[in-house]
């Protein structure tokens, strides 16, 4: 069997699974590969296998199988809560970003799900925070690994006058882009693996051909994430993007809620803020620290 039929094959048996199936081919051949060379495998091994079902069979193949979803369920497919085809049903239905349909989605994705009650305050305290500090009302939003955060438009009390989302998935970001323009809001949904540096530079080249200024960037419990699989990432991030202002959060709990995660965890976090900005806020719910910084 030739190399590219035993990848693709790979690439299409891990994406079986529902909460994976929105993954990018290419997101998970880079899983792929870290896993190939962390259990000292090579794909030409299974070049002796003649068919698919011997193939499937081979232990190593297996292994390889389940420490992918395992890891691509720590990125990105443990917040999804139920299969996509839910969330596109619901969105052709919708004709206004009021429609209660809504609520049902924000519920589809762990962490809006977990702010599902309280967003509309939440917006109303981030963002008297973000005015009193002096962000303009007219403001420009860029939210960066959205998950479906964007469908929270209407609890925004000062609507951004743009509003450019991105996250892994290209199909998750051709959902969020039939709503924007469903119910008419200004913005835009493109895909992007924060971690790949041209996919970052081509991001941020199109938000800047967009909307010139940038006044807030979102980057909301995305961080532990970004530096579980790259250390020191997400400096890399926030110092790159041309924001007047970030709002960064962190979980307070681990998914699932049962255990509370140390204050501590996050001090390098601070420190960092601390010498990288000009000054910043912080703000918290019961699940969720805010940090609303000025750069
Ligand atoms: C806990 S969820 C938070 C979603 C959203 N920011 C919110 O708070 O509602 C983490 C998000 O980070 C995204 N993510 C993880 N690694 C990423 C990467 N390398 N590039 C872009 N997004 C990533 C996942 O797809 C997932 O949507």
């Amino acid at each position: 069997m030739e190399i590219n039929t035993i990848k693709n094959y790979l690439i299409k048996h891990i994406k079986e699974k529902k909460e994976l199936s929105t993954v990018d081919n290419e997101f998970v051949l880079k899983f792929l590969e870290k896993i190939i060379k962390k259990n000292n495998l090579v794909l030409e091994e299974f070049e002796k296998y003649t068919t698919l079902k011997q193939l499937e069979k081979s232990k190593k193949y297996k292994l390889l199988v389940s420490q992918c979803r395992s890891e691509l369920r720590k990125v990105y497919g443990v917040f999804i809560t139920q299969s996509t085809n839910n969330i596109e049903q619901k969105i052709k239905k919708i004709n206004s970003y009021t429609d209660d349909l809504i609520d049902e989605i924000l519920g589809l994705h762990q962490s809006s799900k977990e702010r599902q009650s309280h967003y509309s305050q939440i917006y109303l305290d981030l963002f008297e925070l973000l005015f009193s500090i002096g962000l303009e009302k007219n403001y420009s939003l860029l939210d960066l690994a959205c998950g479906y955060n964007p469908f929270s438009y209407k609890y925004f009390l000062v609507k951004p006058k743009y509003y450019f989302a991105s996250d892994l998935s290209t199909e998750d970001m051709k959902q969020i882009n039939i709503f924007f323009e469903k119910t008419k809001i200004n913005g835009f949904a493109k895909e992007c693996d924060l971690l790949n540096e041209i996919e970052f530079d081509n991001l941020l080249n199109i938000v800047f051909e967009k909307i010139k200024k940038l006044n807030v960037c979102f980057l909301l419990k995305t961080i532990d994430s970004l530096e579980s699989v790259s250390r020191h990432s997400s400096k890399k991030i926030l110092t790159k993007i041309n924001a007047d202002f970030f709002v960064v959060s962190f979980p307070k709990k681990t998914l699932g809620g049962k255990k509370t995660i140390s204050e501590n965890k996050r001090s390098w976090f601070e420190k960092f803020i601390q010498k990288t900005f000009s000054e910043y806020r912080t703000y918290e719910i019961e699940n969720e620290f805010f940090y609303i910084i000025k750069k």
